[in-house]
């Protein structure tokens, strides 16, 4: 019998490179985001390239049913790896921001990626085999002025992921926590970070490579997968150098691209 891989967040990005990824490993996949028509699309290309059966579901997570109607939808389906990887941020003061926009990223970076984990993990825990891929950052390792709650999403999916793999390292169940820096997607379009150094400061990785890099590590059983030598220094850097110091670089990082201010008021 195949193997059932689930991934949110498969219309776009690192999600849909890493369902293409699975596709070729001959997964049948559930892939779940909001943008039905990229999901139908991609469905067909990988059935029709690898043969595959493809599950659509077109869901907002930032809806607190969301996950517990995918359960339903899936009727105690058998799901043997559940990449939790869609979220979003948003480049913004905090002051300034716009607090639903704040709240709707903590309940898709954080609350549905847990909610996710607390109703397939138990399934696998029984049986004895199953991985997770929790869609963190090297965002987790650091505060981020200007991004403080995206940057503090994942601090939560590190800590979170780190945690559950230890609870369960008995079971042969595993979670993966997937940490890449500025990667080439729709996250940055999406985050308004076009007008901000991040991307211009730091190496920006393609999707691809950093599904690659994610499945590799899912498939080994890492706990935390920090992809890319210069991001792995830069986790290093943050980990040996006094806070405050980390700080004062994020916020140069993280400011506006001419003016070399914070984000706008
Ligand atoms: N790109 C980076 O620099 C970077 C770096 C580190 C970590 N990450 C993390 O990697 C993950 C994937 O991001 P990406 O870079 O591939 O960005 P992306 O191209 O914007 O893709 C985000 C995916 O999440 C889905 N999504 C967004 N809001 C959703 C919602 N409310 N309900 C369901 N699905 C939703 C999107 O689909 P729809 O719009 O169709 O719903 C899309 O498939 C995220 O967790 C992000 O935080 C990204």
């Amino acid at each position: 019998m195949r193997k059932t891989a689930l991934i949110t967040g498969a219309s776009k990005g690192i999600g849909r490179e890493l369902a293409i990824l699975f596709a070729k490993q001959g997964y049948d996949l559930v892939l779940i985001a909001r943008s039905k028509e990229l999901l139908v699309g991609l469905s067909k290309k990988l059935d029709k390239q690898y043969g595959v059966a493809v599950t659509v579901i077109e869901k907002d997570l930032t809806n607190l049913e969301a996950p517990e109607e995918i359960w339903e939808e899936l009727k105690g389906r058998e799901v043997d790896v559940l990449v939790n990887n869609a979220g979003f941020g948003d480049y913004k003061e905090f002051a300034h921001s716009e607090w639903e926009k704040q709240y709707f990223m903590i309940q898709l970076n954080i609350t549905a990626l847990m909610h996710m984990t607390r109703l397939f993990l138990p399934a696998m825990v029984e049986r004895g085999e199953g991985k997770i891929l929790n869609l963190a950052s090297t965002a987790a390792f650091l505060p981020g002025p200007n991004m403080s709650v995206y940057y503090a999403t994942k601090a939560a999916v590190l800590s979170f992921s780190q945690a559950v793999s230890r609870e369960v390292r008995k079971s042969n169940v595993t979670v993966t926590a997937l940490c890449p820096g500025p990667t080439s997607t729709n996250f940055e379009n999406a985050a308004g970070l076009v007008n901000s150094k991040l991307f211009h400061s730091l190496k920006v990785t393609s999707a691809r490579k950093v599904a690659v890099y994610g499945y590799k590590a899912l498939m080994r059983g890492k706990t935390v997968a920090v992809e890319g030598l210069s991001n792995k220094l830069l986790v290093l850097g943050a980990k040996l150098a006094p806070r405050g110091l980390v700080l004062t670089m994020i916020d140069q990082i993280q400011s506006k691209l001419r003016e070399g201010k914070p984000a706008d008021k």
